[in-house]
This record gives structure tokens, C-alpha cells and sequence, in this order.
């Protein structure tokens, strides 16, 4: 019988897809998010296809919940793996975005999922085996304005990623990174309503803030974002190829994005990321 393998975010988004798809391969499945309904209702999908599953609603912060996740999971037998999905993006200007609201970013993408790992690995290395899976972004390697927080972030988790792939590899245990560019999930729709929670000095910052919203919810070019199915194949991928990648880059923007911040110069890289979002010029002495 197959381990099993916890999904975190899994009540909407790559989440909740990947979650239908890897039940059709006969993964025992635990999943979590905060909201019950939504969960509960992919976990009817997953039963629809014969899968069986355990549902947790609650917060990825919150002790409790990691640990009855881990507990359901441990249910099962074996913990196959660990897909760490859950997350959002804190907008807002860098020196605006409030402390509890970078702390909160800093707390689901970064300090969760490492706490998880921290949950699973023993569990892991007593296995001789199993496999961790982190979502990051294509925001993990490059930083856009905005978005500073969430690009931080995503930045930091890469790098624990990376710390951990080699202290775990001598157990058997995978890490593998997935880094998407704009995909079109709920992200965007959460972003937009993360937006409203930055305080401060807003109308020293209105065209940077009209121009964020215009990229999100507007006419814009990045509102051409890439369907999910190809980056929930990447990650299905990851947690059950026999021999995984460390690195998945799912999207051609998110490519092509990295591969212009390694080939321009600085300056034209700087010009090129501040159209493209909108970041007004300098402005002019009175
Ligand atoms: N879509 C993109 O453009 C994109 C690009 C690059 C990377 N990513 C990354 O992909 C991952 C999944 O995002 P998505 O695109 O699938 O977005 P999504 O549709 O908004 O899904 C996010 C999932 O995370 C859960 N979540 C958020 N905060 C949580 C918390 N505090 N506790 C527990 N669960 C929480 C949400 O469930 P509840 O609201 O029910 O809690 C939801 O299931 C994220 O890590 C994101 O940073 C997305």
C-alpha cells in the first residue's frame, strides 16, 4: 500500500487539483486548509474517484492543526509526502506593508512549512524514505515591487529548500522546489484582498498602488496567466517520479522572466520589471 501524502492549501487552487489527480494513483490523501466547505468538497471529489482521504480544517500556523495533520497522516502507515502548497502573496510597498501583515507573510509561506517538515522528517528518516515538495514562485530567484514580502518570502523558503536537500538526502528523503510564474488560481483574488490591509502613507504611494491593482485585477498583460493543469502535472510529478528533480520551473513567463534577470544588465532588467509594473518615474523636485 501506498504512503500517504499531505497537501496543504488543498481547498482551492494547485492544491485542491492536485489533490483529484494523485488520488487516481492510489495515494492515501490528508488534507488541509482553513476553510471546511471548500475542503470538504474536494475531499467528496477525491472519494468520487475512489480515493481515500482525510480532511483537517484550520490554519497552517496554528500548532494544533500541523500536528493533527501529521497524526492522520501517520494513520495511514506510512507518510509518503509532504506537499507544501499553502501560501499567499502580502502586497503593498515595502516600507508601508504593516508588522503584523509581514509577520502573518513571513508565518504561512515560511515558518509553516518548515515547521511541518519538522513534523514529517523523523517520520521520514525512520521510513528510509519519503519526500518533501515545497511551492515556492518564480518569485523565489527574482524580486518585482509591490511585492516585496511575498518575493522575500519565497526567497527565503528556496534557500531553506536547499539547506534541507542535502541534510536529508543521506535518509532517502527528495526535496523538490516548484516555482510557478502568474498561474490563474484564487492568488490573485487573495493578493487583491491583502492589498486592503496596508496602512500608512497610501497617498504618497497611490500610482504604485493603482498600478498593482491594475496588474491583478486589470487589462494588463499579466493577467495572461498560465492554467494550472501544467504546473499541478509538474508537482503530481514531484511527489511520485522515482528519481524527482530539485527544481521545477512551471511556467514560460516565470522562465522567461529568470532568464532575462541573468542576461540584461541590472539597469535594463530595473527599467524593464518597473514598466512592466507600472512603477511611476522619479519624481521632479518643486
Ligand atoms: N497562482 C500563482 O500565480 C502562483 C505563482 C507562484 C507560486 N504560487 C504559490 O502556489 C501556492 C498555492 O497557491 P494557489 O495559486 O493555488 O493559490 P490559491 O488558489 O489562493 O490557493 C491557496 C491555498 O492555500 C490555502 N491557505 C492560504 N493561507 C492559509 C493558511 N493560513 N492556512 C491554511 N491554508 C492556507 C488556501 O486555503 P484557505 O483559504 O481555505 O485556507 C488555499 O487552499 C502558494 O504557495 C503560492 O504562493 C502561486
Amino acid at each position: 500500500m501506498n504512503g500517504a501524502i499531505i497537501i496543504t492549501g488543498a481547498s482551492a487552487g494547485f492544491g485542491a487539483a492536485t489533490a483529484i489527480r494523485i488520488a487516481r494513483l492510489g495515494y492515501p490523501l490528508v488534507l488541509t486548509a482553513r476553510r471546511e466547505n471548500e475542503l470538504q468538497m474536494v475531499g467528496e471529489k477525491v472519494r468520487s474517484v475512489g480515493g481515500q482521504v482525510t480532511c483537517i480544517a484550520g490554519d497552517i500556523t496554528d500548532v494544533a492543526t500541523r500536528q493533527r495533520v501529521v497524526d492522520a497522516a501517520k494513520a495511514f502507515g506510512r507518510i509518503h509526502a509532504l506537499l507544501n502548497n499553502a501560501g499567499f502573496g502580502q502586497p503593498g510597498p515595502v516600507a508601508l506593508v504593516g508588522e503584523a501583515e509581514y509577520r502573518r507573510q513571513m508565518e504561512v509561506n515560511v515558518y509553516a512549512p518548515v515547521e511541518m517538515i519538522r513534523l514529517v522528517a523523523p517520520i521520514m528518516r525512520y521510513q528510509g524514505a519519503g519526500r518533501v515538495v515545497n511551492v515556492s514562485s518564480a518569485a523565489g530567484r527574482m524580486t518585482v515591487p509591490m511585492m516585496g514580502w511575498y518575493c522575500a518570502s519565497k526567497h527565503a523558503l528556496e534557500s531553506l529548500t536547499e539547506a534541507l536537500r542535502s541534510e536529508v538526502r543521506a535518509f532517502g528523503i527528495h526535496v523538490s522546489l516548484i516555482e510557478p510564474g502568474p498561474v490563474a488560481t484564487e492568488f490573485a483574488s487573495a493578493a487583491t484582498k491583502a492589498a486592503d490591509t496596508v496602512g500608512g502613507d497610501r497617498e504618497a504611494y497611490k500610482e504604485h498602488i493603482e498600478a498593482f491593482t491594475a496588474t491583478y485585477t486589470g487589462d494588463d498583460p499579466l493577467r495572461g496567466r498560465a492554467h494550472p493543469d501544467a504546473t499541478v502535472g509538474v508537482i503530481v510529478h514531484a511527489l511520485t517520479a522515482r528519481c524527482p528533480r530539485f527544481i521545477y520551473r512551471t511556467t514560460a513567463l516565470g522562465k522567461f522572466a529568470l532568464v532575462a534577470g541573468w542576461l540584461l544588465p541590472r539597469s535594463w532588467y530595473e527599467r524593464v520589471i518597473a514598466r512592466v509594473y507600472g512603477m511611476p518615474g522619479r519624481a521632479k523636485k518643486s
